[in-house]
């Protein structure tokens, strides 16, 4: 449910019907000028939308929500930058939990309804020294899609789910009044509950469950929960194993 309006989270709207990524005319957009904080870029297509490891983000013209928020965290230590992964994971799942049962984080920040992908977010970060100077949090959320391309291995959309369509307007509102308040807190630096949350939501968390490594080995394991770097702990047979990003996927 939408509390209250967001005071400054995506106000400062740029809208657009076709570009390549919004995450791309962001990054531009901090490069050449200097764009409000929660300014957010939105488009009803992309013909190059990025998802994570330089994969391609699949979205049909104007049935989805492919948007970009730029933001300017407060003394966020470079070292803390899982963190921006972490608001956007919470507040995308909470728009998605207002509508389904059973949404999770799959780690790092994909969300989750039962074993199907609804969403998807690319955290990009400009580091400054130690600190993060900017960041854009791009967020693909399937929306009113319900004829997906096949080679998409589990995707699911809110239409989907719930038999319904919806206003792609309010459910980007619903969504940057959930991402102002995780980011409110991460400035005012709730570093312990923010990653409480996050872990009481995290996919597949304390289940056995089997994982493929880069090697080509799979492992039966338990995630436990992330280590300070925002790596995925595994027990593999007693034993906790971080993996990075690109080290490990999931068996589904
Ligand atoms: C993933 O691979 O799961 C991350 C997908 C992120 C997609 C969004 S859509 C809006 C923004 N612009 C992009 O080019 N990518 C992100």
């Amino acid at each position: 449910m939408i509390t209250h309006e967001p005071l400054f989270m995506g106000k400062n709207v740029i809208q657009f019907e076709e570009i390549d990524s919004t995450n791309v005319y962001a990054a531009e957009l901090i490069a050449k000028t200097n764009p409000m904080e929660g300014t957010c870029i939105v488009s009803d297509f992309q013909s190059a939308g990025k998802g994570q490891i330089g994969r391609y983000w699949h979205s049909a013209a104007a049935k989805n929500l492919l948007s970009s928020f730029i933001l300017y965290p407060k003394n966020l230590a470079a070292t803390d930058q899982f963190y921006l992964n972490i608001i956007s994971g919470l507040a995308v799942m909470d728009v998605v939990s207002s509508f389904c049962k059973d949404v999770s984080i799959k780690w790092p920040n994909d969300i989750y309804v039962q074993n199907k992908k609804i969403a998807g977010i690319l955290v990009q970060n400009t580091l400054r020294g130690k600190d993060v100077k900017s960041t854009i949090i791009g967020i693909g959320l399937n929306v009113n899609e319900s004829a997906f391309p096949h080679d998409l291995p589990n995707p699911t959309s809110l239409a989907l789910e719930t038999d319904t369509l919806f206003s792609l307007e309010n459910i980007r509102l619903h969504l940057s009044t959930r991402l102002e308040y995780y980011y409110n807190k991460l400035n005012a630096k709730h570093y312990t509950a923010l990653k409480q949350q996050y872990l009481n939501h995290l996919y597949r968390k304390n289940m056995l469950c089997g994982y493929l490594l880069n090697d080509g080995t799979k492992i039966n394991g338990a995630i436990i929960g992330i280590d300070h770097d925002g790596r995925l702990l595994i027990n593999i047979d007693g034993k906790i194993t971080p993996f990075a990003f690109r080290e490990i996927s999931y068996i589904i």
